[in-house]
Order: C-alpha cells, then sequence, then structure tokens
C-alpha cells in the first residue's frame, strides 16, 4: 500500500474553517469536495454551525467521534496550533495546512511553524503544507484544494511549490483535455516533500509521467537518485534558476563559473530527468509524454502540404538538435508510386498543396515502416482544399493505432481549429504553432538514459584526522604538503617538485630533475600567480634560475615582510594542452550521509590557462560519474576535440585524463570536507595528464 494512501485515497475528510460565507477558502474546499464526487465522510469543522451547505458541522475534530484521515486546515495562522492539538487528540493520520504565514514571513513564522512539526511528530500525523493550495486526486473524487476548477482524471501526477502555477497549468489542461492522477501543492514543504511523492507517484500504476515546478530541492541527492533508479517514469522538472544563482556565494575562480544553477541542470540531465524551462514547454512535454511518447530514437520524418513551412520546421529542429535524416532508397521509391510527381519524397516529405487526408495516409502508412525514423512530425497547414477535420481523424486513427510516434502539427489560426479541438479532445496532443512543438520534441529527444555508476565508495583516506584538523565553516584552502600526500594517495599524475628556501637547495633539485623547470610561490602566500608576477615557467639555464629566484625571493618579501621565504620549484611538463579542472561541492561535509543535504560535488571541465573566465567553455558532471560520462564530459567543450587530435596532431593521452577525473572523484568520496579543488592546469600530453597546479579548499 503506498505511503500516502490515506491522503490520496481518504475515507473521511474534515475541513477546519468553513463558513457559512461561500467564499471563505474552507467553504470554497468543502464546495470543491462535494463536486468532485466525494463519497466518504465528509466533516465540516466550525463551533460557530451546527450544519453548513447540508453537512453536519461540528465544533472539534475530536468531538466528531468518527476516525479522520484528512483533515484540511484553513484557519488564521494564530489559530493553527490549536487546531493542530485538536487533530492530535483525534488521532488523525493527514494534515492539509493551507494557512500562510509561516517560514515566509519571517523569523516568528518559523517557529511557528516548528511548534506545528512538533504536535505533528509526536501525534504521527504527516502533514502537506503549510502555504499550499491543497491536494486534488481526481481518481477517489478528492479535490482538497481551493482551486478554482476540477482536475480531469487522467496520467500525469504533478507537485508544485508555487499554489498559482497549479491553478495556471490546470486551468490551461482543462482546455487541453490533459487529466492528472494526483495535483498537489507542497508550500513550505514544512514535513512532506516532493521525495516522499515521487516515492509513491513511482510505486503507482496509473501514474505514466511526472511533472514538478520546484523552487529549492529537498535533497538533490535523493532526488537525482531517485530519479535515476527509475528510467521507466519520466519525470519533467521545472526549476526556476536566477534566485539559486544569486545565492551563492563562491570564492574561488572556479567557483564563480560554477552557479548553484549549474549544478542542479547538471545533476538532473545526468539522472535523466527531463528539464524545461517555460511554463508552455512544462505544459506541452506532459501532454506529450502522457499519450504515450516513448523517448527513442532521436531521428524525425516531416510529412507536409507545404513546402515553405515544411523546409522552416525542418531548419526548427535541426536547429534543436533532432535529426531529419535522409530517407531509405526504399521508402522513397515507394513514397514515388503513390504520390504525384510533382511530390518531393525527400525529407520533409512534400505532399503539395491540394493533399486531400488519403494522400496523408499513404505517405504516413509508408513512412511507419521506415526503421531509420523514430517520430513523424504532421504538419497541415490550411490550403483551400485542405480536409481539416478529415485529415484531423485520420492523423488521430494513426496516433492511436499506428506503429510509430507521430505529432500533428495544424499551422494556422480560425481554418485549423477544428482539428485542434478534435484531436485534443481524444486526449492526443496536437500544436499550432511549430516553435511549441519543436521546443517540447527537443526536450524530449534530448533527455538522455541515467547511467548508474559503479563508483563503490573507496575505503576511507589515509589523511582524514589531518583534514578534519584544517577544516572549519569558513572556506579555506589545505596546506600543499597535505594536497601532495591527498593527490599521491588518489594516483594523481603530479610534476616531480620540492619546496626550497635557497638557491643551494633549488641546484640540488635541478641536479635530478634537469631543465627545463618551473619556479613558483606556494598558494597558500600567493593566489593567482600569473596576476602578482609569482610564475616561472621554462627556465633553461642557470642564468634564468638566479633571475627568477632573486626576483620571487623579492615578491615573496614584499608580500609577507619578516617571513621566511619559501617556494616551490618544480620539473617542466613537455608541450600539450592546458586543462581546467575545477570541483564546487554542493550541500555541507555530509551531503553523501542519509542525514545530508545538496547534490554533492561538480566537476568542471574545460580550456585551462589565464583565459577560462574569459572563454567560459565549461562542461561539467555530478560524482559519481560513469567512465561514460567522463568522455561525453570531455567531449563537450572545444578542447575535446583537440585531445581528439584535430588537424593531424596526434590524438593526446585522453586515458590518463579519465584516470584523472576518476581519481578526483574518489578523493572527492573520501574526503567530503573538499569544497573546492582547482587544477589549473593539467597539462595533457600524448602520454601524460599531470595536474600541474593544484588547490584544495575544504568547508564544514
Ligand atoms: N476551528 C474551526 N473553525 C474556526 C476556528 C477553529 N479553531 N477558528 C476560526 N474558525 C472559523 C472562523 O470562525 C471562520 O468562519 P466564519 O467566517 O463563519 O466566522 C472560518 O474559520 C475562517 O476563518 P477566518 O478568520 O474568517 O479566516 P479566512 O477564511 O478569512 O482565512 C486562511 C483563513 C487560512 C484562508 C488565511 O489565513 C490564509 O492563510 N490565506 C492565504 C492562503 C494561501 O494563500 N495559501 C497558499 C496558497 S498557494
Amino acid at each position: 500500500m503506498p505511503k500516502l494512501e490515506p491522503l490520496f485515497n481518504p475515507k473521511s475528510v474534515a475541513i477546519v474553517g468553513v463558513s457559512v460565507d461561500p467564499n471563505k477558502i474552507g467553504s470554497v474546499i468543502l464546495r470543491n469536495m462535494i463536486d468532485a464526487g466525494f463519497a466518504g465522510d465528509l466533516l465540516p469543522i466550525n463551533p460557530k454551525y451546527t450544519n453548513v451547505f447540508g453537512h453536519e458541522c461540528y465544533p472539534s475534530l475530536a468531538q466528531t467521534g468518527k476516525q479522520i484521515d484528512l483533515a484540511v486546515i484553513s484557519v488564521p495562522a494564530d489559530k493553527v496550533l490549536g487546531v493542530m492539538q485538536d487533530a492530535a487528540q483525534a488521532k488523525v493520520k493527514f494534515a492539509v495546512i493551507i494557512t500562510a504565514g509561516f517560514r515566509e514571513t519571517g523569523a516568528a513564522g518559523g517557529d511557528l511553524e516548528q511548534q506545528v512539526l512538533r504536535i505533528a511528530r509526536s501525534a504521527g500525523i504527516r502533514l502537506l503544507g503549510p502555504n499550499c493550495l491543497g491536494i486534488s486526486v481526481p481518481g477517489s473524487s478528492v479535490n482538497a484544494s481551493f482551486a478554482a476548477t476540477q482536475a480531469l482524471p487522467g496520467n500525469v501526477a504533478f507537485v508544485s511549490q508555487s499554489g498559482a502555477f497549479n491553478t495556471a497549468l490546470l486551468d490551461l489542461a482543462l482546455e487541453r483535455n490533459l487529466g492528472f492522477s494526483h495535483f498537489v501543492s507542497i508550500g513550505n514543504k514544512l514535513d512532506l516533500s516532493e521525495l516522499d511523492f515521487l516515492e509513491d507517484f513511482y510505486a503507482d500504476p496509473q501514474v505514466k509521467v511526472i511533472g514538478m515546478y520546484l523552487e529549492e530541492f529537498s535533497d538533490g541527492n535523493d532526488l537525482v537518485s531517485m530519479i535515476a533508479q527509475h528510467p521507466e517514469k519520466k519525470v519533467v522538472i521545472l526549476h526556476p534558476g536566477e534566485s539559486e544563482q544569486s545565492k551563492s556565494a563562491i570564492s574561488s575562480h572556479t567557483g564563480s563559473l560554477a552557479g548553484s544553477s549549474r549544478v542542479i541542470k547538471t545533476a538532473l540531465r545526468q539522472a535523466g530527468a527531463i528539464q524545461v524551462e517555460t511554463f508552455e514547454e512544462l505544459f506541452n512535454v506532459l501532454w506529450i509524454l502522457e499519450a504515450g511518447f516513448k523517448v527513442t530514437q532521436n531521428t524525425v520524418a516531416v510529412v507536409t502540404n507545404a513546402g515553405g513551412p515544411g523546409i522552416m520546421l525542418t531548419d526548427m529542429l535541426v536547429k534543436a538538435g533532432i535529426q531529419v535524416p535522409k530517407l531509405s532508397e526504399q521508402t522513397q521509391s515507394e513514397l514515388k508510386q503513390v504520390l504525384p510527381p510533382t511530390a518531393s519524397t525527400h525529407n520533409p516529405v512534400d505532399l503539395v498543396g491540394d493533399a486531400l487526408a488519403e494522400r496523408y495516409a499513404s505517405a504516413i502508412d509508408i513512412l511507419e515502416k521506415d526503421q531509420s525514423i523514430g517520430t513523424i512530425v504532421v504538419l497541415v497547414t490550411p490550403q483551400l482544399v485542405t480536409q481539416v477535420e478529415d485529415t484531423a481523424k485520420l492523423v488521430y486513427q494513426h496516433m492511436i493505432e499506428g506503429e510509430k510516434q507521430i505529432v500533428p502539427l495544424f499551422m494556422g489560426g480560425e481554418f485549423v481549429e477544428p482539428a485542434i479541438k478534435r484531436i485534443s479532445s481524444y486526449n492526443q496532443p496536437v500544436f499550432q504553432y511549430p516553435e511549441q512543438l519543436v521546443s517540447a520534441l527537443g526536450k524530449l529527444l534530448d533527455s538522455k538514459t541515467p547511467s548508474v555508476p559503479n563508483l563503490i565508495l573507496p575505503i576511507q583516506g589515509k589523511y582524514l584526522a589531518e583534514v578534519d584538523a584544517q577544516t572549519t565553516t569558513e572556506l579555506k584552502p589545505l596546506s600543499q604538503g597535505l594536497v601532495y600526500q591527498m593527490a599521491t594517495e588518489a594516483g594523481i599524475d603530479l610534476p616531480r617538485q620540492k619546496l626550497i628556501s635557497t638557491m643551494d637547495e633549488l641546484m640540488g633539485f635541478v641536479g635530478e630533475v634537469h631543465y627545463p623547470v618551473v619556479l613558483k610561490a606556494r598558494a597558500e602566500d600567493i593566489l593567482h600567480k600569473t596576476d602578482a608576477k609569482a610564475l616561472y615557467l621554462n627556465i633553461h639555464d642557470v642564468e634564468e634560475l638566479h633571475a627568477a629566484f632573486s626576483e620571487l625571493s623579492t615578491t615573496l618579501t614584499n608580500q609577507n615582510p619578516g617571513k621566511p621565504v619559501q617556494m616551490i620549484a618544480q620539473e617542466q611538463i613537455g608541450t600539450g594542452e592546458e586543462l581546467l579542472i575545477g570541483v564546487k561541492r554542493d550541500g555541507r561535509k555530509d551531503v553523501y550521509l542519509p542525514t545530508g543535504r545538496g547534490f554533492g560535488h561538480l566537476i568542471l571541465f574545460g580550456k585551462g590557462g589565464i583565459y577560462t573566465e574569459i572563454y567560459k567553455d565549461l562542461a561539467s558532471v555530478l560524482v559519481p560519474a560513469t567512465t561514460r560520462e567522463l568522455t561525453q564530459l570531455i567531449a563537450e567543450p572545444k578542447v575535446g576535440q583537440i585531445i581528439a587530435g584535430a588537424r593531424g596532431k596526434a590524438p593526446l593521452a585522453q586515458d590518463k585524463l579519465i584516470f584523472l577525473l576518476e581519481s578526483i572523484q574518489k578523493l572527492v568520496l573520501r574526503y567530503p570536507q573538499i569544497a573546492e579543488i582547482d587544477i589549473n592546469p593539467a597539462i595533457i600530453t600524448t602520454d601524460r595528464c599531470v595536474a600541474v597546479d593544484i588547490k584544495f579548499l575544504t568547508q564544514l
């Protein structure tokens, strides 16, 4: 039995705060329950009345003397605690708190909310809200919300953090005939969050697709692993990002490129969720999925009665990353047999302006047999002879009976309106604007199948105690010596190097590694070495060595007067590409523990060097990522092409780069205290990938 069964399918529903005034929210909820046809016990609660809208009204929950599955609370905020005590006494199972005026209004509201939670926890009451619109489950005739309309029954489960978003979606859904299995407003998520609902939605065979509007994630890590484990049911998420970005105060320079919005996008993409950016996209993607669309191969055939719109649509599809491939010889020759000589049998297939419904039918029949096509877009424009209704009927027939997924586009206004109405009245998606179709299809075909990483958590890091000793609530760099030890433990290829203070020590080191060498300041002394002239590359002889040593000594003494000079001498890595690898943690140190919240560590990858921030050509992946995902990560920014061997040059050691990225993953899982890593540059040559400059920052 689903955990939330008494909430989804209650036998008795009490509404606290009903009134004889039909416009009070409590009254609207009672009315909505009656209109939904709820067959269980409906129990209005208000001590002022004995009867409301023909229903016996009780002074309190406890005085109903009944087992109450669900109590909907719609009284002002200062009365909610009293009602919760009453609910505890009445042993209510679930409560929906509609009332606003809690955490969202400030500290006092937050305290009140916590008091409500304490009562709920000690009485075993599960809570939805507060500050929510309520819940509607059409399949069990429940509409415990104050929405202006009733949701139609269907297969979309929708959870939203904004009540207004719910009502807008519902309004559009009614017009287009889209139905819902569950329609939930989660408000402040004081107790039940999107995670609780997701768990039940996955277990419910009636739910075909899940939609979410979320402003913040209760636990990113849990959400992502839940979604990744259920590729059979798509989750469509709209997450408005700007507010997230402004929240993050990020210090180091990789951090400044990694807003939390990037973390969320990366995590959701990796999990296989479909991310949408607009209300329209959210609706359209849910609509298409509800109709049974399966995300298969990313290839589309367009069949149309209009050359121009067909070409325009093809351009738009291609721009959105959708393939519009050449049709097979077989398909083309079959098309030629049934189409007039003026028609085009390429993709888009142009049936020409006088195409009647039958011509569409013959072309679709042939296209359905072409194995290289995943989806057929049927584009109909209004021509004098176009049989709008007949074509709509025939397209619908193919949509439900045919072997291929079909998405109809009736482009135009008044003339095509009957087709739009007819197809949507059959519970199938249909579009009027090519932009809407392309953006929805693009989101669908772009969503990926999650790959579950086989990264078994490594044994505990050897240096845990030392790292802990240096980790505080402040974001701070770890000492370079410890960084070196931890990186070596993880198997990271580092340049040979030595901490030196004198020219003699420097000469000794050069004797071991040979020229050319590098001389530089320690990270804890100077953060941006190029800017502060604290990095000397390609030192070829003793003269250059002397010059670099004395200049750097002066710089360091000026920076930290009185402090003994220390610098790093390093072997110079041969010619290769400079890369940047950054890591940024979302959440705290406990992010991977059951109690932790957040998405975990994000790896950023791109071209390294001093212009990284200018190019902003970075790709990202969330830890733990599979080898396949790491390979895709490398290929995404432009530098990936150079690594693969561009313009006749030998390919660089991609396997070593993957090994480095895997080592970094192990490292952050061993030491979740690491809040940021900055490797800039890592140099990739034909046989090595060396972390030349490496910095770790920790924070609790
Ligand atoms: N038990 C039962 N009934 C009670 C009660 C109690 N302990 N305390 C008060 N009532 C009754 C009142 O007497 C009143 O009935 P009456 O008008 O017949 O006298 C009824 O409950 C409603 O109380 P009232 O004080 O009139 O409040 P209201 O209905 O104007 O507003 C809320 C209550 C909850 C709607 C309001 O406080 C609120 O939070 N509004 C915002 C809701 C919102 O936006 N939520 C988020 C949406 S996304």
